[in-house]
């Protein structure tokens, strides 16, 4: 078989599709293994009853019903999801949006690919631009969406160590040039993997630096506010025109429905409305469905606002504290865990390095992320990148405690102790 150029971009093997092939091990075949590495959401008990409230309504009504199944929603979104959404984010969240700044589509991730490839690549007057990571690591998934090789770009965090078994990155604005062919900036708010949440100091810097540039900021909202909301400290993302904000059902704990919110300038959107229409035609409607009576219950807020980050952090806060007695001794630092359900470990020299130790891991029954695919559009060698490890804290606490002693007894054996 012959495949195009487009064909090998994206048949290719990646670390998203191993991923998402490990998870689909572990959710489905394999449900004994302890599976700390994909970013399925919990099963997170409140939200599921809502979810199956909100459901039932739905199933019960038969004209509700009709129009879920039987109809094509509009490019953009049906109308009254769009009214929905701008009305809870302009009220909600006081942003200054109105339908026209709004489009669904069926997942972020797919989201992502649209924005990346009308933004950068190979341009109408003959430029070849790139997508700009202010700071790596950074969500893996983006790296196999660019339509081009060389398609992203990115700039090594400042190292921040203020206590003994801790670290947090920064932006090193110093190195921050946005060159010509950089078409976009793209950021995670929360950051998957690190749990970092970007400063609001950094964030306008880095808005300033895109419009200086006249290209758009791309915010990753998967687990930031106002939904799911799985941040650990009073947060808000004011959208501002030069943004785009994605915002996903996924982590409030519906993955399966595959539904992702754009906000953007108008102009940008009639074109992510345009492409997604040829990609997909139309958007699923269960997802904006059950997102409008989330929206008009109250729920959405009440979720984001404490349901999720209720749950989420004392699950962070147990998987913490397990690994903070558990590697006691060991040249191990935990970056600030300030959102998303990720737990960012980096072990300092580590023999075999982070992909030894997840491939020993896994012989034992644990799946976790090393981290150097998160590290991407970047060429140079930086050893940490090859020392840190990603812990997703979904699974209920006795696997988080099985799960930590397997790996702080490997972590022990490498290092000797
Ligand atoms: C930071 C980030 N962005 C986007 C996605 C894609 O999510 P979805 O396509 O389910 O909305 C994920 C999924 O894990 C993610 O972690």
């Amino acid at each position: 078989m012959k495949l195009s150029q487009f064909g090998c971009l994206l048949a290719q093997d990646s670390p998203i599709v191993q991923l998402m092939e490990d998870l689909g091990e572990a959710l489905s075949r394999n449900p004994d293994l302890l599976f700390l590495g994909g970013g399925n959401p919990a099963q997170v008990p409140a939200a599921q009853a809502c979810f199956h409230q909100h459901l039932q309504a739905i199933a019960e009504d038969p004209q509700a019903t009709a129009s879920m199944l039987g109809v094509y929603p509009a490019p953009q979104g049906g109308d009254s999801t769009l009214r929905a959404v701008a009305g809870f984010l302009s009220r909600e969240c006081g942003w200054p949006v109105d339908e026209a700044n709004i489009a669904l589509v069926n997942g972020s991730q797919l989201a992502f690919f649209i924005l990346f490839n009308l933004l950068a690549g190979a341009g109408e007057d003959g430029a070849n631009r790139r997508v700009l990571l202010p700071l790596v690591p950074e969500y893996l998934g983006y790296g196999a969406q660019g339509l081009g090789q060389n398609f992203f770009v990115a700039r090594k965090p400042l190292l921040q160590t203020a206590t003994a078994q801790r670290f947090k990155y920064a932006l090193d604005l110093d190195a921050l040039n946005v060159d010509a062919d950089i078409g976009a900036l793209c950021v995670s708010r929360p950051t998957n993997p690190s749990g970092n949440l970007l400063t609001h100091a950094e964030m306008d810097q880095l808005l300033a630096k895109a419009r200086g540039a006249g290209v758009p900021l791309l915010v990753d909202l998967a687990y930031g506010s106002p939904f799911p909301g799985i941040v650990y400290q009073t947060n808000d993302n004011p959208w501002r025109s030069g943004a785009v904000h994605v915002l996903s059902l996924s982590k409030l704990g519906l993955p399966g429905v595959r539904t992702a919110i754009v906000v953007a300038d108008e102009e940008l959107i009639r074109c992510v409305a345009r492409a997604n229409t040829i990609m997909s035609l139309a958007n699923g409607n269960l997802g904006p469905a059950l997102l409008e009576r989330l929206i008009s219950s109250g729920d959405l807020a009440r979720l984001g606002q404490s349901v999720l980050p209720d749950f989420y952090r004392a699950r962070r806060d147990y998987l913490v504290d397990l690994l903070d007695r558990a590697l006691q001794g060991l040249p191990y630092r935990i970056h600030e865990p300030q959102g998303a359900f990720f737990v960012w470990l980096w072990l300092e020299q580590l023999p075999g390095g982070a992909q030894g130790l997840y491939e020993k891991l896994k012989k034992q029954g644990v799946l976790l992320m090393a981290g150097e695919p998160f590290f991407f559009g970047w060429e140079k060698t930086w050893s940490h990148a090859r020392e840190c490890l990603r812990l997703t804290y979904c699974q209920p606490p006795e696997a988080l405690e099985r799960a930590v002693n397997i790996i702080a007894s490997e972590v022990r054996a490498l290092y000797g102790r």
